[in-house]
């Protein structure tokens, strides 16, 4: 059996341009990898039974999650199979703590997570080029979880460089009890800007250099999400999160992603404790758990 500890990100900018042809979005997006992680565990199963997908952990909404091919983790090992033609019996099993529809790419950490662990597993010793070009094809944030660290995205997403982030980022997270479609909030987005003409997306200048300088009071100042009015359009009660968690001492807040999940930024790992405290306080968020960046991306611990 082997297992892979795969890493949750957020979006530190997250500018969309125009929907193409295509149906994607033209982004310039920084990503960083946060320490929230699923847990992918894979091993061989007996001869002709296919891929067994199972989920395991406290969330609620497991039972929702697709064990066949629509989801993503089944949809890399499938692809990971064909490419390197091993054997298709599988048992995954998929610990879950990363929200699910959350805006922190929890699927995709999953789909990361199985190419990394077959890998591991068969002992293809792929190259990360090439596993990359199979994330590609699986979603466009695949890419960055199968990296982690820090990271610009260009094009669907998932074009990467590579970018320097000096020190680390305290991070209180305030998740939802539903969760956002990614499509949808693309879609609503969209709708909200109906009759602007859009700018090419450009990764911000300022949020690099807060990076570069291990800077949380610029960073907290720079962070952008395109995406967030057309989350809050959808859920409403993420504009009250996001003031409530500024009046508690937040130096930066955001939508993670599509969302519904929020990322706080604090000044160090003691604020962001006091942050947790005061936001609990405030009854405008019902769950929170605090994280810092970046992180490695997945990572086999057990083989
Ligand atoms: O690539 P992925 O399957 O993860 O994308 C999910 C959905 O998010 C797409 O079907 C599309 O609606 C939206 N999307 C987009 N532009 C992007 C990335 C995703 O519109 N650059």
């Amino acid at each position: 059996m082997t297992v892979v500890k795969a890493p949750a990100k957020i979006n530190l900018q997250l500018s969309v341009g125009a929907k193409g042809d295509d149906g994607y979005h033209d982004l310039a997006t920084v990503f960083q990898a946060v320490s929230l992680y699923d847990e992918i565990s894979v091993r061989p199963g007996e001869s002709g039974s296919g891929i067994t997908l199972r989920f395991t952990g406290d969330n609620p909404h497991i039972a929702n999650l697709p064990t066949n091919n629509k989801n993503l983790a089944y949809k890399a090992a499938q692809l990971f199979a064909q490419r390197k033609k091993v054997s298709l019996d599988l048992i995954i099993e998929i610990k879950k703590q990363i929200p699910i529809a959350g805006g922190m790419a929890g699927g995709s950490a999953n789909a990361a997570g199985v190419l990394v662990a077959l890998d591991s597993l068969y002992e293809t010793r792929m190259s990360k080029e090439d596993l990359i070009a199979l994330a590609r094809q699986l979603g466009s944030d695949v890419p960055f979880s199968l990296t982690g660290g820090t990271a610009v995205g260009t094009g669907r997403g998932d074009r990467l460089t590579p970018a320097l982030a000096r020190g680390t980022f305290h991070w209180v997270l305030a998740y939802s009890s539903q969760g956002l479609s990614t499509p949808s909030v693309y879609e609503e987005c969209d709708r909200l800007r109906q009759g602007f003409a859009q700018r090419q997306p450009r990764v911000s200048e300022e949020l690099m250099h807060a990076l570069s300088s291990g800077d949380p009071i610029a960073l907290g100042k720079s962070l952008v999400n395109d995406l967030q009015p057309a989350a809050c359009s959808l859920k409403p009660a993420l504009k009250l999160a996001l003031s409530a968690g500024m009046e508690s001492g937040a130096i930066g807040a955001l939508v993670s992603g599509s969302g519904p999940t929020v990322a706080f930024l604090a000044k160090s790992e003691e604020a962001s404790i006091d942050l947790a405290v005061a936001l609990s306080s405030t009854g405008a968020v019902s769950q929170l758990g605090r994280a810092h960046s970046p992180v490695g991306g997945p990572r086999v611990i057990e083989n």
